[in-house]
């Protein structure tokens, strides 16, 4: 049993296979934390909720009652009566008043999981997971709380999501509501975070907590370049292999906030939730609000663990696609071949050379539509453009289908250029505030999909064109943040929910489309990596990592984006050099094996890049057939960093039985005079003899993890090699 509830002392405790989760109720009702870390075996008892310290329960000294509140580990705090640090729930009740006090009422504990009403999260069967509903209540708002634990036990994953039910008969305005709230005593703990910019997204940043408050947030609208709605709490000298690491991870795909705060008391309160920053929910009479989930892993054993579990719960329990434990085409897309400047004769000359090379897939980016010869128009006018692709669409797929290649087709659908005959109909469907200038970004608005009129349009032009031809992948992509907040159809008190509500019509859309279109590989992209969370990653087994292809920026953002995302997911394209983000010169070979370790695919114009790289295309695209189930279903591990060392980097994806690991050592900068680079591996069986293919030369996994394994005869810069070690029998 992974949760249970014990009545006699008052504590619901939760268990997976390495760690323990306590709360324990208050004589009052209140419901505080006791314990998150390694797992507990023996009887738990409530002593660190510290009531028999001063200041003592409210029962016992009503005098003391904010002073109780401002120190209690709280499992969900509430704001405006008395605990001072960061609370997670703000109501405003009808008289303009905002406090809110919630105590215990009841529980359920069930086998499997409920989904979330109009939201992505995990699943999973009733053999896979348990999970606990507490119910909480103000009986002065009339404002029931239920909380959700669902505990996987296997992923040592603990989920947690917040559900509001308005049980009176005010109107309540919900000002703030986060999903999780983790409040422990500081352990001196660092806060590693997801830092970026467009082309260099989700870079590994470290540092100690201070007192007070620090933050990873969006405010665009998306889950942004800038910053993941990701945090973990770590103990000074974590590394790959040790330490105590708690990861926080947040299922949704608009504005965040992840946030510790170091209190007087040297306890940390750890919150995540949708961003307080212009939200407002009316919840009325009998109305429900769900906020989205968060993902919790505790991990005693390093990063490296937790990335594991965060890998094998997203492929597990996450990723809906059918293609998530399938072989994912190997791609061309003609975005850095062509830009804009491409027509059907274009297309189907790469499709023929890609064809001849082992591509399995063509796919036809932004510019195919309108008149939409570079980035000032036509997003929202969904008809082809047939100056360009002469003969029609169903034309060109059929005939890249007769040269063998599946067709895949970009769309940006939740945008609307200003020149364009959608945007000369229909104004008020663009998100702006009225009597002022919005901003375009990329010449572009946002379309209000908090409208069913747009929603049904969107979802309209996006899947008719599918149904025209055999379209068997859709690049999903999203171009602009959120500002100038404003919806010409929401009622004045609503226009505080439109950024929630445009994310819910992102999952309404995306969800249309998987249910009408079970077969379609979607692969979600927002100028490169600004939306790449969880959230997303229920609609589509795949999202674009980064605009940047170059192969050494490649390797920190992948690094971060691998810290919590399984390689399987990150969308990763060789392109042609000079690379058109930094203008740097790689071998074709490096660029293949970063590549390798995603999706992979090419970006570049076979038909024009030099005859050496051309001719390493055939060998590239055999060694995606020979590794991509190991990475895709394999153990990720990280050997070395070229951010931390600034010369090379090193991972490695190990089959789950550990006969086969696949080793990627990326020399980025050369250095005269060295001896061989000692590296230690890991994820081999330290019982095992492994042979390294291409050689007569045997190891154990002993010695390959604890003494080392050494790279030799290695000079230059921007080189890789790829040592493939398979267990002999
Ligand atoms: C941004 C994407 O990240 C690119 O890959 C490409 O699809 C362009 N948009 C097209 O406008």
């Amino acid at each position: 049993m992974a949760v249970r509830y014990n009545e006699e002392r008052k504590i619901f405790r939760l268990d997976t296979d390495k760690s323990t989760y306590l709360m324990g109720l208050t004589p009052e009702g209140y419901l505080g934390h006791i314990y998150y870390g390694d797992r507990l075996f023996k009887r738990v008892d409530n002593y660190m909720l510290r009531m028999e310290e001063a200041p003592f329960t409210p029962s016992v000294n009503k005098r003391e009652k904010s002073a109780f509140l401002d120190s209690f580990p709280m499992e969900y705090p509430t704001g405006g009566i008395g605990d001072f640090r960061e609370s997670c729930l703000n109501v405003r009740n009808e008289a303009g008043q905002m406090g809110c006090e919630i105590h215990y009422v009841t529980h359920e504990i069930y086998k499997g999981k409920k989904p979330l009403k109009g939201l992505p999260a995990s699943f999973g069967t009733d053999d896979e997971v348990e999970t606990l509903d507490i119910t909480c209540e103000d009986p002065v708002l009339g404002l029931q709380v239920i909380l959700s634990y669902s505990v996987f036990e296997k992923e040592n994953v603990i989920t947690r999501s917040v559900r509001l039910h308005n049980t009176g008969s005010q109107h309540l305005k919900i000002e703030k509501v986060y999903s999780a709230c983790l409040d422990m005593d500081n352990e001196d703990f660092e806060m590693l975070t997801l830092q970026g910019a467009w082309a260099r997204e989700r870079h590994i940043q470290q540092g100690k907590i201070r007192y007070g408050k620090q933050m990873v947030s969006s405010v665009r609208g998306e889950s942004s370049h800038q910053q993941q709605p990701f945090f973990a709490l770590i103990t000074p000298g974590t590394s790959q292999q040790q330490g105590k690491v708690y990861g926080m991870h947040f299922v949704y795909s608009g504005n965040f906030i992840g946030q510790a705060e170091l209190s007087q008391f040297d306890s940390v309160r750890a919150v995540m939730g949708i961003n307080q920053e212009e939200f407002c929910w009316n919840l009325k009479e009998d109305q429900e609000f769900q906020a989205p989930e968060v993902v919790m892993v505790y991990s005693s054993e390093g990063l490296g663990q937790m990335t594991r579990s965060y890998h094998d719960f997203y492929r597990n329990h996450m990723i809906r696609s059918k293609y998530n434990h399938k072989k994912r085409p190997i791609l061309i897309n003609n975005w850095e071949a062509t830009y804009f400047d491409f027509d059907t004769e274009k297309l189907l000359d790469i499709a023929r050379e890609a064809k001849a090379c082992g591509i399995e897939m063509l796919v036809m980016d932004d510019g195919w539509f309108g008149v939409r010869n570079n980035d000032d128009c036509s997003l929202g006018d969904w008809k082809v453009n047939t100056d360009k692709i002469t003969g029609g669409l169903k034309h060109l797929v059929d005939e890249v289908n007769k040269i063998g290649l599946d067709f895949g087709i970009w769309f940006e659908p939740e945008m609307v250029s200003p020149d364009s005959e959608l945007y000369r109909n229909h104004p008020e469907w663009a998100i702006q505030i009225q009597g002022r200038e919005a901003a375009q970004s990329r010449q572009q608005y946002v379309l209000d999909l908090s409208r069913r009129d747009v929603l049904d349009y969107v979802y309209e032009s996006v899947a008719s064109i599918l149904r025209s031809a055999n379209i068997v992948y859709v690049k999903w992509d999203m171009n602009r943040c959120l500002c100038d907040l404003g919806s010409a159809y929401l009622e004045k008190e609503q226009q505080q929910e439109l950024f929630h509500r445009y994310v819910l019509g992102v999952y309404e859309l995306q969800e249309r489309l998987v249910t009408e279109f079970p077969d379609l590989l979607l692969e979600n992209c927002s100028s490169g990596g600004a939306r790449f969370d969880p959230g997303m990653l229920y609609y589509s087994p795949q999202i674009w990592c980064s605009d940047d292809t170059d192969a050494i920026e490649r390797l920190s953002i992948q690094e971060g984006t691998a810290l919590v995302y399984p390689l399987s997911t990150m969308g990763a394209h060789v392109s042609d050099c000079p690379n058109h983000s930094v203008g740097r010169v790689t071998p074709f070979e490096t660029r293949g094996h970063v590549a390798l370790t995603g999706t992979f695919g090419y970006e570049l114009d076979i038909t024009k890049i030099p005859q050496e790289d051309r001719k390493m295309i055939p060998d590239q695209t055999r060694m995606y057939h020979k590794y991509h189930e190991l990475i895709r279903e394999g153990d990720y591990y990280r050997i070395a960093s070229y951010s931390e060392n600034h010369l090379y980097d090193c991972w490695a994806a190990a089959s789950k039985d550990k006969k086969e690991v696949l080793v990627t050592y990326v020399q980025v900068l050369g250095r005269p005079n060295v001896h061989s680079r000692r590296l230690f591996l890991q994820g081999f069986d330290p019982e095992g003899v492994y042979l390294l293919e291409g050689t007569q030369e045997k190891y154990t996994g002993e010695m390959l993890m604890k003494c080392g394994f050494l790279i030799r005869d290695f000079t230059g810069d921007f080189k890789s090699r790829l040592y493939h070690f398979m267990k002999a029998e």
